[in-house]
């Protein structure tokens, strides 16, 4: 890709789409395009333009790319800077139907996981599949995404992937089957799903919609955080962060405007606890991110979806149309004279864009890359100003809290971990799918729950993801809230728990991780970039019996590699990156490699 304007021309379907974004966002309160400000005002559109050239032609062309920069004000190489750090977007010869086939852990771990199902696109002209990262459904064993370009351009996720499914859906480029999800238990967070018409205001009403906001409201704004300060609410995004800290410093930050932004990236392998929330319960989250939004004094909230996701991104778009129509969004929410709009911004397939500053970065039309803390994005967070970030499962949590008050919220859980969890399960399991349990469950009786084998069918559980830590099967009796994990030396990260059988090929596994994080990285910091590759190059060589010298130096030289990427990356991927494959070392999962504790 050239780093000027060619002279190569759009195509008139790809001009029409980027003249769309532009007309679209144009009329937002948001962004006035014209005057000197106009270039900085128009590159928060990057992201939406660039969605438009993939859709229209099936690929970011450099036609399109040069008439988008054009539009936009963005110099080429920038434009294509941001274009290439995120995977959904292709820059090869455009086709009609890319599907994505995950290939990632969990499903991996479920008995019978065959990448594609043994399908085979080839009877389908313009048609490519690729492995996938984890694509956030893994409940099903296996799961894909179809993506298309062109008039009728659409996005949509086949779970089961198996090979009949993905026929029928690459033939007519329909929808897939109808997901269907497991028995969910019910507790607080997930009351609401499979119970309600997820696409209908008055069903959420019915059953008790905006209470919280009714009553939130008639608190104001600082009684809101102290009672989520009452209620020892930590982020559930993995950092466990106080909500009400957060809160508290974006209010009384005197810079305005402030802004929240909900996380909806939900891109850690195994975690699927989002989605359905997103999916099944999305007025929730209007009404929580509403809440926050008044909290924080912002007039405006950003949800970041990830482009995963389609059938989630489109309930939220429903939800938040629905819900500004009857004025629980707008000008006048709910005749209170505050002001809070929100916003739909669709992340492209990049795991690091669910890093708080990523993300902020992302939706700023730039690369998603982290930034350095601090500042902390309570002081200088989206577009320089204050903002909260939280993750999704965090600001439904706010919904009781409002209604019930903290204290009350608080009796549920532990000393230091209140309320619930979600626990997203799957693999070797009878009953994958999403449990919520109060803080202080045991791990054995969620993993009882779901349909665990007995343990000496077990070869070990994956708490927190592909950041996260294994675990043996003799070591299952740990107690699921913030300061249990602590004490056993593992995390919940997002909730993640995934059963690896004694099947289980971990020498596929524990590569597939060290991929993982090699591709994900997003290259801004040498540790990080250097030693994602490094420690896929020496896994492969400990596997293949091969080590530089001896095992025990390579080993060595490993661990100084994991202490320099704790100690010295930017960011939670970098510090994260060796934290799984440490553990499988030690645990003896790794072919070839006797590790002592
Ligand atoms: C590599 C990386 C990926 C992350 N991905 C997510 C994500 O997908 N969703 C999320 O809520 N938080 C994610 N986080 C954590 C966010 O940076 C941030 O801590 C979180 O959104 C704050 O919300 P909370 O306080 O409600 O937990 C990620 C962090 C890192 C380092
Ligand atoms: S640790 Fe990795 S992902 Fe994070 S900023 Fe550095 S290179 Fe990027
Ligand atoms: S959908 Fe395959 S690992 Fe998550």
């Amino acid at each position: 890709m050239d780093i000027r304007v060619s002279d190569d021309e759009a195509t008139a379907a790809e001009r029409t789409a980027v003249d769309r974004v532009y007309s679209v966002t144009h009329r937002s309160s948001h962004t006035s395009i014209g005057g000197v400000a106009s270039m900085l005002e128009r590159r928060p559109l990057l992201l939406d333009g660039l969605w438009a050239l993939q859709e229209a032609s099936g690929a970011i062309t450099r036609g399109g790319l040069n008439y988008l920069c054009i539009r936009l004000g963005v110099p080429p190489a920038e434009a294509y800077g941001v274009a290439s750090a995120y995977s959904l977007f292709s820059f090869d010869e455009p086709v009609e139907t890319v599907t994505h086939v995950c290939d990632d852990i969990a499903c991996r771990a479920s008995q019978g996981h065959d990448p594609a199902g043994g399908w085979q696109p080839t009877a389908q002209a313009r048609t490519v599949w690729h492995r996938s990262p984890c694509l956030g459904h893994c409940e099903f064993g296996t799961a894909a995404m179809v993506q298309t370009s062109g008039e009728h351009a659409s996005r949509h996720t086949v779970a089961p992937c198996i090979n009949e499914n993905m026929l029928t859906c690459a033939a007519d480029g329909g929808r897939g089957p109808a997901l269907s999800h497991q028995p969910l238990s019910e507790l607080r967070l997930l009351r609401r799903i499979g119970r309600i018409d997820p696409d209908s205001l008055q069903a959420y009403t019915g059953v008790g919609g905006w209470r919280a906001l009714r009553a939130a409201v008639s608190m104001g704004p600082e009684r809101v955080v102290e009672e989520i300060r009452t209620a020892k609410l930590l982020g559930r995004g993995g950092a466990a962060f106080p909500t009400a800290s957060k809160w508290d410093a974006v209010r009384s930050n005197t810079v305005h405007p402030h802004y929240l932004v909900c996380n909806a990236d939900e891109s850690e392998p195994g975690t699927f606890k989002d989605r359905i929330l997103m999916e099944d319960d999305p007025f929730a989250i209007v009404e929580a991110m509403t809440i926050a939004g008044f909290a924080t004094g912002s007039q405006r909230g950003y949800l970041y979806v990830r482009g995963e996701y389609p059938e989630a991104e489109a309930r939220m778009r429903n939800a938040i149309r629905t819900a500004g129509e009857a004025g629980f969004l707008g000008p006048n929410v709910i005749g209170s004279g505050f002001q809070f709009d929100i916003e739909v911004r669709r992340g492209a397939g990049a795991y690091i864009a669910g890093e708080e500053t990523a993300l902020f970065n992302s939706i700023e039309g730039k690369r998603p890359e982290p930034r350095n803390k601090p500042p902390f994005p309570t002081q200088s967070g989206l577009f320089g100003k204050p903002t909260a970030a939280n993750n999704v499962e965090t600001l439904v949590n706010a919904l009781d809290i409002m209604t019930d008050g903290g204290e009350a919220y608080g009796r549920v859980g532990t000393e230091q971990s209140t309320g619930t969890r979600l626990f997203c399960v799957s693999g070797r399991v009878t009953r994958p799918g999403l449990y919520e349990l109060p803080m202080g469950a045991r791990l054995l009786d969620l993993l009882a729950l779901a349909g665990s084998p007995e343990s000496g069918e077990i070869r070990a559980v994956l708490l927190g993801g592909a950041a996260g830590v294994f675990v043996s099967p003799h070591d299952l009796d740990i107690e699921l809230s913030f300061e249990g994990a602590r004490a056993a030396g593992v995390t919940l990260g997002s909730g993640v728990v995934i059963v690896f059988g004694m099947e289980t090929d971990f020498s596929s596994v524990v590569r597939r991780i060290a991929a993982f994080f090699r591709d994900e990285s997003c290259g801004q910091c040498v540790p990080c970039r250097v030693g994602t590759v490094r420690q896929e190059e020496m896994l492969t060589r400990l596997m293949e019996g091969s080590p530089i010298e001896s095992l025990q130096p390579e080993l060595a030289t490993y661990r100084e590699l994991s202490l320099a990427m704790k100690d010295a990356s930017i960011c939670g991927l970098g510090q994260t990156a060796t934290s799984a494959i440490e553990s499988a070392l030690r645990l003896g999962l790794v072919p070839n490699v006797a590790v002592g504790p």
